[in-house]
């Protein structure tokens, strides 16, 4: 197996994988999939075999965090075996999930025993109406219990907040209570567009520098990025137990860090959230002897790896939804 590291033509080295597990969702957030979920494909989504031999191959590459994502990857019953095979390949030191957190309450212990270490769970508002508004399901109270339940059981815990104008921005206080309250890090993420969410874009897009901005005025400072760490800006205060993150895709820069690869539940290597197209690689995670040219392959695409996302020039590539491919 080769262990050079993956790097780009300009010079980025990936270490982070995301990995989407199931496309498949029961949540209809406002700005990725607001009719609900409608399966477009056939095909299964990989099974925990190929998932296997795609960390392997990542992980004999430099490769050392992964990242379960969806759709909603707890849709999948087998989400604790995925995990588990994931953790255990040499070389993998982190094991992270995303997830709309409706089933975290009886998942926390399992995923942790699994091998998972850190969690992110979207909470777009921490008012059960406005939450129901905008995922179209009156959960977050079992949401916020499976928050409670990662914290107790000391898992890395971040809720993640997709920041839109008079849907939630009036609650930035509220959330930045919670940072300083809880050991948790609460992330806002500009929205971003996508094929499906035009209208949303145009009326609540709204810049991640508000949030900075008030941050700054209440005294938080801005802590340095930790090592594999995301495009996040993180700052911190002296009375605070958590952090608060402001992740800003239209920042200029943001393009620079990315230490990101994606690869979708049908097995398609994605170079950046916004392209034209994915890459299929799941013809070559039928069994263990093709690693090498999976891994030949993977490197020669990575070269392709475009310098930006383009997305001030309007290009937002094939994206129908994050659902797609976990964001
Ligand atoms: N803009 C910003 N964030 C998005 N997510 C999904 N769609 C979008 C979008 N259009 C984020 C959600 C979720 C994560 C999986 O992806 O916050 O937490
Ligand atoms: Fe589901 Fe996540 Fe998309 Fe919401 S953002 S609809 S929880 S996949």
């Amino acid at each position: 197996m080769t262990t050079t590291p993956l790097t780009d033509g300009f010079g980025r080295a990936f270490h982070y994988l995301r990995l989407s597990v199931e496309d498949a969702c029961n949540f209809r957030c406002l700005y990725c999939l607001p009719g609900g979920y409608h399966r477009a494909e056939e095909l299964p989504p990989l099974t925990v075999d190929e998932i296997r031999r795609l960390a392997r191959a990542f992980a004999g590459m430099g490769l050392w965090k992964i990242r379960l994502t969806g759709g909603e990857p707890t849709v999948r019953a087998d989400i604790a075996a995925i995990a588990e095979a994931v953790a255990r390949v040499p070389g993998i030191r982190k094991v992270s999930l995303s997830t709309n957190g409706y089933r975290l309450v009886e998942l926390a212990a399992p995923l942790r025993r699994a091998g998972v270490s850190s969690v992110n769970v979207s909470v777009d508002s921490l008012d059960a109406a406005r939450f129901a508004r905008i995922t179209g399901q009156d959960k977050l109270k079992a949401v916020w219990a499976g928050v409670e339940r990662c914290l107790e059981l000391g898992l890395e815990t971040k809720i993640n907040v997709v920041l839109m104008k008079d849907l939630n921005d009036q609650e930035l206080g509220r959330f930045f209570e919670l940072a300083k309250k809880l050991p948790l890090s609460v992330r806002f993420i500009e929205l971003m567009p996508t094929g499906e969410n035009s209208n949303l874009f145009a009326k609540s897009h709204l810049s991640g520098t508000v949030v900075v901005e008030r941050l700054l005025s209440e005294k938080w400072t801005e802590k340095p990025r930790p090592e594999g760490g995301g495009p996040a800006r993180l700052f911190g205060s002296l009375d605070s137990l958590g952090s608060v993150g402001v992740i800003a895709p239209y920042s200029k820069d943001f393009c620079a860090t990315c230490n990101r690869l994606r690869v979708t539940s049908r097995g398609g290597l994605r170079l950046c959230l916004f392209a034209e197209a994915d890459f299929s690689l799941r013809h070559l995670l039928q069994s263990d002897d093709q690693t090498p040219e999976l891994q030949r392959t993977v490197r020669d695409l990575i070269g392709k790896k475009e310098v930006s996302h383009y997305l001030p020039e309007g290009k937002i590539g094939n994206v129908k939804h994050f659902a797609m491919m976990g964001g």
